[in-house]
């Protein structure tokens, strides 16, 4: 019996050394110390023994367990640090590593000139308005010096969404919205988006304007093509050259249309500006006395003038693009390069 016990001793040794996971561990615990393991039918023998011969089997059994105990524990123990230490290399986290960077968005370029426009404005002491962009027939028409069935409504291929409302055709109407909301002095820039049913290579449904408005005691022409003037200057370099033309709009007497320089060929004549020299970029003109009435302003009193320009037209002649449906498709390819 003790040779026995001592085989089994070293069969138990000798499967333990060849464990890898705590699974085989716990198979042999229970092939060799379990209730039905291997040293409790060796220790179903005893009985059969003699009394002599009993106590010291008894020890021998209690030394094989302990012995076979003490290794088991170790081999857990070993497993469990060996275990742990894979673990800890597989979830390895280098600290040190760059981080991924998210692509960063550009601003778009329309937004890069409304922002330029608002800041030169803002420098000669002009406050930035804003008005609704579905608006009413009166303050897009009607105060603006329109009246029903006049033919220069037919100019603003308008959208309407009910009889008397509609989606704003420029940002005229945040000067009639001012002007009656304060008393003079006024002096605003308005930036929006307008729409007209409009759209070819250089129109669009949806566009951008700014809208400026000056009123005061003794405004004069001269103080609108001064600050035009100063405006071009800033905007597209000091030796540009600018030309006003007369022209007509219903809410400005006498008007103007305001050309610079051509930006690619400098006036010389290019086919960008078709050969004239000149590019067009914003209608402007002295107040009309009759919305002066409209926003109960005294016209013998105050005087103002007032422009407005489109925000695409100026994107397109900074950054010398050729084709605006280039500003409305956002390919960020595009976009990103501003
Ligand atoms: N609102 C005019 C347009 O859209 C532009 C303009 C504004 C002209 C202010 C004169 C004064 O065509």
């Amino acid at each position: 019996m003790r040779q026995q016990l001592e085989q089994m001793q070293k069969d138990a040794l000798a499967a333990l050394a060849g464990v890898t996971t705590e699974e085989q561990l716990q198979a042999l615990k229970v092939r060799f110390l379990g209730k039905k393991g291997e040293l409790t039918s060796i220790m179903k023998g005893i009985g059969a023994l003699s009394s002599d011969e009993r106590p010291v089997i008894g020890q021998v059994v209690n030394s094989v367990r302990d012995c076979l105990e003490e290794s088991f524990a170790t081999c857990a123990a070993t497993l469990k640090a060996s275990l742990k230490k894979a673990k800890l290399q597989n979830e390895r986290i280098d600290v040190t590593l760059p981080g991924r960077r998210s692509p960063r968005g550009t601003k778009h370029p329309v937004t890069l000139v409304v922002e330029e426009i608002c800041d030169i404005f803002s420098g000669l002491g002009f406050l930035v308005a804003e008005g609704p962009e579905i608006e009413l027939d009166y303050y897009n028409f009607e105060a603006l010096n329109f009246p029903k069935d006049h033919p220069a409504r037919d100019m603003q291929d308008t959208f309407f969404v009910q009889d008397n409302l509609l989606l704003r055709t420029h940002t005229s109407p945040v000067q009639i919205r001012t002007m009656l909301q304060q008393q003079p002095p006024v002096r605003i820039i308005a930036p929006g988006t307008v729409y007209r049913c409009d759209y070819d290579a250089t129109h669009s449904p949806m566009f951008h304007q700014i809208e400026g408005l000056m009123v005061d005691k003794g405004i004069t022409f001269g103080d609108l093509k001064g600050i035009l003037t100063i405006f071009t200057n800033q905007m597209f370099g000091n030796d540009i050259g600018v030309r006003l033309r007369p022209s007509f709009f219903p809410f400005t007497e006498p008007s103007a249309e305001v050309d610079i320089a051509c930006v690619i060929c400098r006036g010389k004549g290019c086919r960008v500006c078709k050969n004239s020299g000149w590019l067009e970029i914003l209608g402007a003109g002295m107040v009309d006395p009759e919305v002066f009435r409209h926003v109960g302003y005294d016209a013998e009193k105050v005087n103002g003038f007032a422009f407005g320009m489109g925000i695409e037209r100026v994107a397109m002649l900074k950054y010398g693009i050729n084709d605006m449906r280039l500003l409305f498709e956002n390919d960020v390819r595009f976009l990103s390069q501003f």
